[in-house]
């Protein structure tokens, strides 16, 4: 499935990206390349910082059938889709190849496969046309996804700030003093609070991904209903964990059997209600621990309807504010690996660089910063 700055949610805020109807420079536009897992994205940037084309093409339909991503599928995948995702985001930005002054790319951590299709696209684009190539993290890519500009204007977060990326593979907790300048300071002892969802979604036979599927339910069931552990809220430190919780829901179905109707809304409501809470209090706790006044909230997970209104409810309450991006921007997208590398790309573009990185690699794993 693809989806373009026209497509997505119905409105070019969502997306990150506005039409252009200017004729651009020679090499003054940044491309965003990202495969890191089972999105293939692309996006382009104008010298104003604003993001000019947005597109992803999701492969969720082709994973959902065998419950998870399959690594050879993905990357095969992100191979056919790669080119046409490329071509589309130029075409919305009203943009050509000879436009572009700089690529970047994310470069891990991911799926090595995955993520060396983005890779190795881009340094043949950027080998081809003599261009800087900028490799981000796609954590970093993350945590910036609210800097970017939309037509509902600039949302910086303030610096210092606190940055839970939570998503499918991660949850962790950044100390950012600036973009780019992070230590990570809590992260999950187990699952993923995502991974969490799918597989409580895998066992009521939901499908692949569950996230979506169980907030949906979740809106309509009691979140009080079963009382699901909240592991780690009294322990020291900012960790989480969330494999008690994913096994507290297999427990519950052993006893009470197959949930159908109410029962299964009131079981999504109250297993979204832990995870919420966990991730809300750790948070909070740890920004109020760290004396900062920003939240920032991002990944896959940040599109939970129940963990946005939560997280802001209890930062509101301690003078916290909070940045959560649009949904469309929570999930894997390029446009956050554009912000992510917009000072470093045009720095290079100022300088004129070409061409230089032949030995930037993927990287399967790569920490975000300072642990
Ligand atoms: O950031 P992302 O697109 O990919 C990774 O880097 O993992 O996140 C995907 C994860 C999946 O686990 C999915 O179930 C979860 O985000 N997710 C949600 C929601 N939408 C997506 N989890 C809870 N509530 C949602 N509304
Ligand atoms: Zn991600």
């Amino acid at each position: 499935m693809i989806t373009s700055t026209a497509e997505a949610a119905g409105d070019g805020a969502d997306s990150g990206a506005a039409h252009s109807t200017m004729t651009h420079p020679p090499r003054s536009l940044l491309l965003a390349i990202e495969s890191s897992c089972d999105e293939t994205a692309a996006a382009v940037f104008d010298s104003e910082q604003s993001c000019i084309g947005n597109v992803v093409c999701s492969q969720i339909d082709i994973h959902a059938r065998y419950g998870g991503v399959v690594p050879e599928l993905a990357s095969r995948n992100h191979v056919m889709a790669i080119a046409d995702v490329v071509r589309r985001a130029l075409d919305e930005a009203g943009a050509d190849q000879e436009h572009i002054g700089a690529v970047a790319v994310t470069a891990g951590p991911g799926l090595v496969g995955s993520l060396l299709v983005g890779l190795e696209f881009a340094k043949g684009f950027c080998f081809a046309h003599d261009l800087p190539l900028i490799e981000v993290n796609h954590l970093d890519g993350h945590i910036q996804a609210p800097r970017l500009r939309t037509a509902q204007g600039f949302d910086e977060p303030v610096w210092p700030a606190l940055a839970l990326v939570v998503s499918g593979g991660h949850t962790s907790l950044y100390r950012c003093e600036a973009p780019g300048d992070y230590t990570e300071i809590g992260w999950t002892l187990d699952d993923a609070a995502g991974e969490a969802f799918d597989k409580v979604s895998k066992r009521l036979g939901l499908g692949y991904p569950g996230g979506a599927v169980i907030d949906g339910l979740a809106k309509k069931g009691d979140p009080a209903a079963i009382d699901f552990p909240r592991p780690m809220l009294k322990k020291p430190g900012h960790h989480f964990s969330f494999s008690g919780v994913k096994t507290a829901v297999a427990y519950h179905l052993d006893r009470v059997g197959a949930v159908e109707g109410e029962a299964l809304n009131d079981l999504a409501a109250s297993f979204q209600e832990a995870v919420a809470e966990i991730l809300a209090i750790r948070t909070v706790s740890a920004a109020r621990k760290h004396g900062l006044g920003h939240i920032i909230v991002s990944g896959g997970v940040a599109c939970n309807s129940r963990l946005r209104a939560l997280m802001k409810e209890r930062a509101a309450h301690r003078g916290i504010t909070v940045s959560v991006p649009p949904p469309g921007l929570c999930t894997d997208n390029a446009a956050m690996i554009g912000v992510a590398a917009w000072a470093r790309a045009s720095a290079a573009m100022r300088a004129g660089g070409g061409f230089a990185q032949h030995r930037v690699n993927a990287r399967s794993s790569w920490f975000a910063g300072r642990r």
